[in-house]
């Protein structure tokens, strides 16, 4: 993918913006929407540490604040390369589910699967309306 390497520095870049004080593990996020847009989020904690967000949602929710809504790839970049959490992977999945989860670490190893991968048998928008 010809934006690939730039999502992959945008991710590292912004692990440098997250605001994790209390956990010191720095996660950055760079999504890339269907229409080429790039959006970014990292993750924040707070002094109330249940009011903190992760990286991911946080792109995703920067996107569909900007008008997006259909991603393609998102990039977590994080000191040791793991995969979103279960919270973020069920957010992802409300949006795109066949989307490219690439999770890369500080050295720059990466592997990837699809949100569908990583949230088997995930509650679906539609499974509102039975
Ligand atoms: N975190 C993320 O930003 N994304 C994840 O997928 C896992 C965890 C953040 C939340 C918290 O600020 C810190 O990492 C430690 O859990």
């Amino acid at each position: 993918m010809e934006n690939l390497e730039q999502l992959i520095a945008a991710a590292h870049a912004m692990r440098g913006r997250a605001y994790a004080p209390y956990s010191n593990f720095t996660v950055g996020a760079a999504l890339l929407a269907a229409d080429g847009a790039i959006y970014t989020g990292c993750n924040v904690e707070n002094a109330c540490f249940n009011l903190g967000i992760c990286a991911e949602r946080n792109a995703v929710f920067h996107a569909v604040a900007s008008g997006a809504r259909e991603f393609v790839v998102i990039v977590v970049a994080t000191e040791n390369g793991v995969s979103p959490c279960g919270g973020c992977r069920q957010v992802l999945s409300e949006f795109s589910p066949q989307m490219t989860v690439i999770m890369v670490d500080a050295a720059g190893h990466m592997r990837q699967a699809t949100v569908a991968e990583l949230l088997p048998d995930a509650f679906e928008p539609a499974q509102l309306n039975p």
